[in-house]
């Protein structure tokens, strides 16, 4: 498997393909073990395109003949690929190929799962189908023949022929490889019918194994949702006669987006209000949007090589984040968002996995897929729109619209649409795109009493990776407001923009000096040093009216409490809580803000606070301090907690929406806390009564946490052990919840049971994830979760190469901690590094983590 010499692929050795395709028909006689790949593929040479080597693509296939124009021909076969002598004049290449889908275990190409088969062919996982030219910038007419025993046969398209053991499938929309799918196994549907805005009607269909039909529901109304919001915000109409989800079992991501045939992970679309939480649904119906909203960022309009990758996610995950706004809370949502941008891209961004959103080279192209190429990607979206506004944004996407469909374009092609539609010069701007690291940015104020002028000052630097070492200054939206000592405001927001490398901007016509409230809606991914005193915290804490950073003060406040509680001692701040308080029982905020304000910074956020000022972080000295920050905040809430409970415990039918799931998130928070000090019963009480996942969950991890969840645990299992995806919560939620000493024991245990079936990426992950996860039981000082998630990387890499890669980000931190423990991660990389045969991801991810 392992390459020799593992290649590197550069962005600036792109060349155009030196052929056309005009049309790719393909046939399949379904077998497990051997199935038969025909394929009638029409070439011409590409007159724009300089190189004309006739090169396919092709892996772990076996060739049972080939021809070009019907007469038989002997490629040049390597273990990547064929070439072979074609004519000048276009041509017809026909071949044959077998493959073994039953022993696809890397879920890459064709396989099985659960008795179906599906494929996955994004990125590179076509050319595990069949030779062909698997790059973004060839696309064609796909026409799909199946034959195979099975009741349910789908493909990309429309349906064309259906009969017994037989279908055809034509997809009349030109398309990349990487978008093709295929289906076949014994499934049931859940159809609905959606009307379009020009009055076509489309069939939807969620396919899914028997006896997961009752939860279909709520994914069939994300989806139609989805595309009555496409249509009302983009103008984007569906453009097919049917629209086909299929759930399967097993998957390394969330969901793909294949023309006219999304294939989800089903913990990605399957949900009921027994067996998902509200996190769950919430989840589910953003990739459902997002699968969907690619129809048009993705696939009409795809990408021209993979390092064009973000043209279509960070615009995606952009769209579905207006979407979920709008379907619920915005300021949640944000919020939500940029605790997730924080934890995840953050640390990529400054650490030996940082890549510029637009990276410049790769090894393997799995392996970015990447925080930084979705949700950097999604911020610079949201940053272009605040810099050119709404009007001009809406403007630019429907001349992207106009202009590209049909193309593989580039981010060029969409600067250009900006440009044009602006007549704004985006070259600094780009810079988003080409420099890895996150910027940090620094203000201080000045205020002229007599004149009352106030000024801020800001400096921006982005400290130099090895993917960029000379950073230069980026374009930052600052959106400010001021506000008065009273609480009001004094100026509504205003957008900075800042391009130098120190900036200053003035604020005149004011009666007193002001509070800033900086980086309003968090308008730039960017580290903000801003030295306000506790006071003017404390301000914007009750007041501001952005909700956004009256939830970061708080925030900022905490990690100053947890801060000095870590290096030392000292008790929680009590002006902190008694602050928090007040905001808790303001009953004219949402319950979700409200849980939201009860959160704390995460045990990695503190570890790299300590370590970005020039302090080691101590995992176990964290874990104190978190846990005596929580028990401190349990005490002085307690009663306003338990009038919270009473007054939002959800007592009609379960609804997944917003509301409801506000007030659930809020009397959980609630009853974790309470457990602290009032013992047990109540969430016992909650666990016995629970008639949804969501009460159910909650009230296990509060049983858990406090050291009685014996019972309610083996009652879960009892009750759930036919479930898949309940059961992954239950394998996930007990290494959580385990005492640090505990949990790399707790987690070599659940590997030991027999529902541990490690090949299935979403068991894998909930135990390996959740240990990843768990801050002090991963960085224990036994380096017990080191050793024994490297033990596993090295068992998983062979038998499915794009998991393990992913999982390998586990230890990307590794230089935050002290020299005993960074000895100790040094050793497992070094071991696993040390496998022979390691795959081209995981050898990849390893040696830039090792640095
Ligand atoms: N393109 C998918 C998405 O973002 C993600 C994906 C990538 C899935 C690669 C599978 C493999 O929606
Ligand atoms: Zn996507």
């Amino acid at each position: 498997m392992r390459d020799a010499t593992p290649q590197t692929i550069y962005l600036s050795d792109y060349q155009p393909f030196g052929f056309l395709v005009d049309e790719v028909a393909l046939t399949f006689d379904l077998d497990p073990h051997k199935t038969r790949v025909k394929s009638r593929i029409a070439f011409r040479r590409n007159p724009a395109a300089k190189d004309a080597e006739f090169f396919l693509h092709g892996e772990q296939l076996k060739l049972i003949s080939a021809q070009i124009d019907g007469k038989p021909v002997a490629p040049e076969v390597t273990d990547r690929g064929l070439t072979c002598a074609v004519p000048d004049a276009p041509f017809i290449w026909e071949a044959e190929v077998e493959i073994d889908p039953k022993g696809n275990t890397a879920l890459e190409g064709l396989y099985m799962s659960g008795g179906m088969y599906c494929t996955q062919c994004e990125a590179e996982g076509f050319r595990k189908i069949t030779y062909y030219p698997d790059r973004p910038d060839v696309m064609s007419i796909f026409t799909v023949t199946i034959n195979g025993p099975h009741p349910v046969l789908l493909s990309n398209g429309n349906p064309v022929a259906q009969g017994q053991n037989h279908a055809e499938w034509h997809d009349p929309w030109p398309k990349p490889a990487y978008l093709f799918a295929l289906v076949a196994g014994d499934l049931v549907a859940h159809s609905d019918r959606f009307t379009t805005m020009s009055g076509r009607e489309v069939d939807l269909n969620l396919y899914v194994r028997p006896g997961d039909e009752g939860k279909c529901a709520f994914g069939m109304e994300a989806l139609t949702a989805s595309m009555k919001w496409d249509e009302e915000v983009y103008g984007r109409e569906y453009d097919l006669d049917i629209f086909n989800i299929v759930a399967v079992d097993d998957f390394n991501m969330g969901a793909m987006e294949n023309k006219g045939l999304n294939i989800f992970n089903s913990a990605a679309v399957l949900a009921s209000p027994e067996t998902s939480t509200d996190d769950n649904f919430e989840r589910i119906e953003a990739i459902i949007a997002h699968e969907y909203f690619h129809n048009w960022t993705g696939n009409r309009i795809t990408c021209r090589d993979w390092f064009q990758l973000c043209l279509k996610e960070g615009l995606t995950v952009y769209r579905d984040s207006q979407f979920t706004s709008d379907m619920r809370s915005p300021a949640v949502k944000r919020i939500g968002d940029v605790i997730d941008l924080r934890g995840r891209q953050f640390a990529e961004d400054q650490g030996p996995l940082a890549h510029p959103v637009r990276p410049e080279s790769f090894q393997e192209i799995n392996n970015f897929y990447t925080a930084t190429v979705y949700e950097k990607g999604a911020e610079v979206i949201g940053m272009l729109k605040t810099l050119v506004g709404d009007d001009a944004y809406a403007k630019a996407l429907d001349l992207y619209f106009e202009r590209h469909d049909g193309d593989a374009a580039t981010i060029e092609d969409w600067l250009k649409v900006f440009e044009d539609t602006t007549g704004r010069d985006l070259t600094q701007f780009k810079r988003w795109y080409s420099q890895a690291g996150t910027p940090r940015l620094a203000v201080t104020e000045a205020w002229d009493a007599g004149k009352g002028i106030f000024t801020l000052t800001f400096t921006q630097y982005t400290p130099p990776s090895a993917a960029t070492p000379n950073p230069e200054p980026q374009v930052l939206p600052i959106t400010v407001g001021l506000i008065g000592a009273d609480g009001a405001h004094v100026a509504p927001s205003r957008v900075l923009e800042m391009t130098e490398a120190e900036q200053s901007f003035t604020f005149d016509g004011l009666d007193a000096r002001p509070v800033a409230s900086v980086l309003r809606g968090f308008s730039a991914p960017v580290v903000l040093a801003h030295d306000l005193s506790k006071e003017e915290r404390l301000l914007l804490l009750a007041h501001d009216s952005d909700p956004f950073n009256r939830w970061e003060a708080g925030r900022t406040l905490a990690r100053q409490s947890l801060l000095a509680t870590i290096t030392e001692g000292s008790a929680p701040d009590a002006e902190w809580l008694a602050a928090l308080q007040a905001v808790l029982g303001d009953e004219t905020l949402e319950p979700a803000y409200r849980a939201l304000m009860l959160g704390l910074p995460s045990h990695a956020d503190l570890a790299n606070t300590l370590y970005d000022t020039g302090k080691t972080p101590d995992p176990a000295a964290i874990h104190e301090a978190v846990e005596a920050t929580r028990d401190a905040m349990a005490q002085a809430f307690v009663s306003t907690l338990s009038e919270l409970y009473d007054r939002h415990i959800v007592d009609v039918p379960y609804q997944p929406n917003a509301a409801q799931s506000g007030k659930r998130a809020l009397t959980n928070a609630a009853l974790a806390l309470l457990t602290r000090v009032q013992g047990p019963e109540h969430a016992q009480a909650q666990y016995d009564q629970a008639d949804n996942m969501t009460q159910q969950l909650s009230a296990l991890a509060a049983l858990l946490r406090a050291g009685h969840g014996d019972k309610a645990l083996a009652e879960f299992e009892e009750q759930w052990r036919d479930d898949r995806l309940v059961m992954d919560k239950w394998f996930g939620l007990q290494v959580s919840q385990a005492a640090p000493e505990k949990a790399a024991e707790v987690a070599q245990t659940l590997t030991q049971h027999a529902d541990f079936n490690w090949k299935n990426p979403n068991r894998f992950r909930a135990v390996f994830g959740s240990l990843a996860m768990h801050h002090a039981g991963f960085h224990h000082e036994s380096g017990k979760g080191y050793a024994l998630l490297a033990d596993w990387l090295i068992k998983l890499d062979p038998v499915n190469p794009q998991t393990t890669a992913r999982m390998c980000s586990a230890f990307q931190t590794w230089r935050r901690y002290d020299a005993a423990r960074q000895e100790m991660i040094q050793t497992q990389l070094d071991r696993i590094l040390a496998s022979p045969d390691l795959s081209r991801d995981t050898s990849e991810m390893l040696s830039r983590i090792r640095g």
